[in-house]
């Protein structure tokens, strides 16, 4: 089974790629950041999906308090006050793994072979651990990331949030040289859950899923306040691509994040010129297209093993 560290800021899509992850992983620990919400909210709600979920033999660890050099920026129009909001979830009352998210990855990566980070947050994390520690990025086989676009943003016209947050930290990931897939919101806004997904989920005879129900409620309204057709499952794509990457179509591209840009900060710029002797060498991989009756059917599936 593959190891993975998850680097989130849950979040509704972080939750349901969490308890994605938890069934076909090998999930060494979650590290926290601040994103969607304050890094006190985002790791007292990854405490709460473990519990939820009864996943607390994996450990939680919580990391940076906010960008490299920026204010910090939440996504409470989408996730609510708490990050998480809409569901009961009790206080949780397991306790934090001691350290820092960026000692954990680097830790785990020195002492774990073959490790793949997930990254579905800002990337303030993974760029503290690469400059504390430069021998991480040989360490790494593959970082498959939920971030960016090839097309829109959602936070501003040009920019995608998890990007957007911290620019900075994503162009020294970016420009790491480890393998990455990209799964930006070309792709997850392909995958839309809606009503009927929701009644689906609500059969199943599971508290879990039942929490699940819950947030998918409060996230498919925010959604469609901001004009969506459905709730889009960013996270949980990240977490497809390494479960059955037959679901999805990649396209090597190289991939730059503007950070000066007047208009354009936290912009993910793919080059899409398909073999353009004007292109530079491709450095990652974009997903393109993804089987969403596929991704469905995994993701249910999954819900109902709990
Ligand atoms: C990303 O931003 C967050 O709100 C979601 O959790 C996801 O990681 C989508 O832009
Ligand atoms: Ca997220």
């Amino acid at each position: 089974m593959t190891s993975v560290i998850i680097d989130c800021d849950p979040g509704h899509d972080d939750a349901l790629a969490i308890l994605l992850a938890a069934k076909h992983l090998d999930v060494l620990g979650i590290t926290t950041v601040s994103g969607n919400e304050s890094i006190d909210n985002v790791t007292s709600n990854a405490l709460k999906i473990v519990e939820f979920g009864n996943l607390t033999d994996i450990p939680v660890i919580r990391g940076a308090e906010g960008p490299l050099f920026r204010d910090a920026v939440y996504a409470s129009h989408v996730h609510g006050k708490s990050g998480m909001d809409g569901a009961e979830i009790p206080e949780p009352t397991t306790k934090l793994q001691e350290g820092h998210a960026v000692d954990f990855i680097i830790d785990t990566a020195m002492s774990t072979s073959d490790l793949v980070l997930l990254p579905m947050g800002p990337l303030t994390n993974i760029a503290l651990a690469l400059r504390k520690e430069p021998k991480l990025r040989d360490r790494i086989k593959l970082m498959s990331i939920m971030g960016g676009s090839s097309t829109s943003g959602n936070y501003t016209a040009a920019a995608e949030f998890n990007i957007y947050v911290d620019a900075e930290a994503a162009d020294i990931v970016f420009r790491s040289e480890i393998p990455i897939l990209m799964s930006g919101l070309n792709l997850t806004r392909q995958v839309l859950a809606k009503q009927e997904h929701i009644d689906e989920i609500r059969e199943i005879n599971n508290s879990t899923a039942q929490v699940i129900a819950d947030l998918l409620t409060f996230y498919l309204g925010t959604s469609t306040r901001h004009s969506h057709d459905g709730a889009a499952m960013h996270d949980p794509c990240a977490v497809a691509a390494m479960i059955d990457p037959t679901m999805i179509e990649f396209e090597p591209m190289h991939v730059v994040v503007e950070t000066t840009g007047t208009h354009t900060y936290g912009m993910t710029l793919c080059d899409v010129r398909p073999g353009s002797v004007k292109s530079k060498p491709a450095n990652m991989e974009v997903a393109v297209t993804i089987d969403s009756d596929r991704f469905f059917k995994l993701l249910i599936d999954t819900l109902r093993m709990y």
